[in-house]
């Protein structure tokens, strides 16, 4: 047999896994290092009552014959859908129930949205960027062009007429730099992607974050995106399942005339078995009144976090995007450091982990990301020993 040679051209470890390493050798060297962690987005408050309910009720459905559950329906369960349906509704976005489908995760299914897309098209990425739009693509071989993000464009970039592409990710509010395009700038993008015949791969795992009412929140508030746009979003950051796992992606049937929803749908029966049946319901109770208060305590409780360490960051004059609109914090290393050196130094000096803008592009080189999915002592603690160590 033979190894995909494609995987020679991935960095040797997945960012995080690797910062992971770093960090477990520094405190194994520091037993007793004060390490905060404001690395890797992953949320620190547990799941909400309702949800808990919800899994707790569905888990006693699962011991009783007449209740029981075993495979799923195949795009997801009808109550689940129909719930993502309304929450969109609640927006101005209309959208049919065959149009989304339930997933494991975001992350999955932007990789895996890739089998039906054919290896020979162009892929157009911002740098920086999440690296698994990156990965996937070089593990299928297809040829990648970046479309650089930095400080004179707000990390905000806007499509080149000059150049083709026909697959293009954008990420709204961004992961790493929590920039978020205003309702123009990607109106730029989908009037791009129609006369480039392009799709747009649209993540709007972070909307959740969204608080300026002006700002987009899915992509198919514009004109145009049906036809050319397919979004994913995660109850990850919004509901806190990061290891509980539920996503979901909308196909609309506009795109390709519907070609694309047949396909996905293809794909999926034929190497999904869907989400639990437990994890739909937890899922569904997010949409629920309560459940919504719910979430909403917990999202204003990492907003709070992102303002502490936004003020810090306004009063230490380093400049940086994010902040508001997103629980990223994207910060220039003061006086020029390199993004891995200016890693070492915090993690010494401070026993505070973030990530380095390395690990996201070429452009974030000089660039630094914190999270605000901490907890908000720990938070507080991070600010303190940031203002000491760099005022
Ligand atoms: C991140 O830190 O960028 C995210 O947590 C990664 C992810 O959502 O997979």
């Amino acid at each position: 047999m033979k190894l995909c040679p494609n995987f020679k051209t991935l960095e040797t470890n997945y960012l995080f896994a690797d910062i992971a390493h770093r960090v477990n050798a520094y405190q194994a060297a520091h037993p007793d290092a004060p390490v905060i962690r404001l690395g890797i987005g992953d949320v620190t408050l547990p799941l909400a009552p309702m949800v808990v309910e919800a899994l707790r009720e569905a888990s006693a459905e699962q011991g009783v014959k007449e209740t029981f559950h075993g495979y799923g329906d195949e795009q997801g369960y009808g109550f689940l859908q129909s719930a993502i349906v309304d929450y969109y509704a609640s927006r101005g976005v209309a959208l049919a129930q065959n149009e989304v489908f339930i997933s494991d995760g975001a992350k999955s299914d932007l990789g895996n949205i890739l089998d039906i897309f054919s290896k020979d098209n162009t892929v157009l990425i911002p740098d920086p960027v999440y690296p698994v739009y990156v990965d996937t693509n070089r593990m299928d071989g297809r040829p990648i062009v970046f479309a650089d993000a930095n400080e004179g464009n707000g990390f905000l970039p806007l499509p080149d007429p000059a150049v083709h592409a026909d697959i293009i990710y954008i990420c709204s509010p961004n992961n790493p730099t929590g920039a978020a395009y205003d309702r123009a700038g990607l109106q730029a993008w989908v009037d791009y992607a129609l006369e480039h015949e392009a799709v747009i791969l649209y993540d709007a795992a972070y909307e959740c974050f969204i608080t300026d009412p002006s700002l987009p929140r899915s992509i198919f508030e514009l004109p145009g995106a049906k036809q050319c746009a397919i979004e994913f979003c995660s109850f990850s950051k919004m509901a806190g399942f990061t290891g509980t796992r539920c996503g979901y992606t909308v196909v609309p049937e506009a795109l390709a005339n519907g070609e694309a929803r047949r396909m996905w749908l293809r794909r999926q029966t034929t190497k999904f078995n869907g989400v639990p049946y437990i994890v739909q319901r937890g899922a569904e109770a997010v949409f629920t009144e309560q459940g919504q208060r719910e979430i909403h305590e917990a999202l204003a409780y990492y907003q709070q976090n992102a303002a502490v360490l936004a003020n810090t960051l306004t009063e230490l004059g380093i400049w940086y995007t994010g902040g508001k609109n997103s629980p990223y914090l994207w910060l220039k290393c003061p006086n020029g450091m390199e993004s891995w050196a200016f890693f070492d130094y915090l993690l010494e000096n401070a026993n505070l982990v973030g990530t380095p803008g390395a690990g996201f592009g070429r452009n974030g080189a000089n660039f630094f990301r914190l999270t605000a999915f901490g907890d908000q002592a720990k938070t507080a603690e991070a600010a303190g020993r940031l203002r000491r160590l760099l005022g």
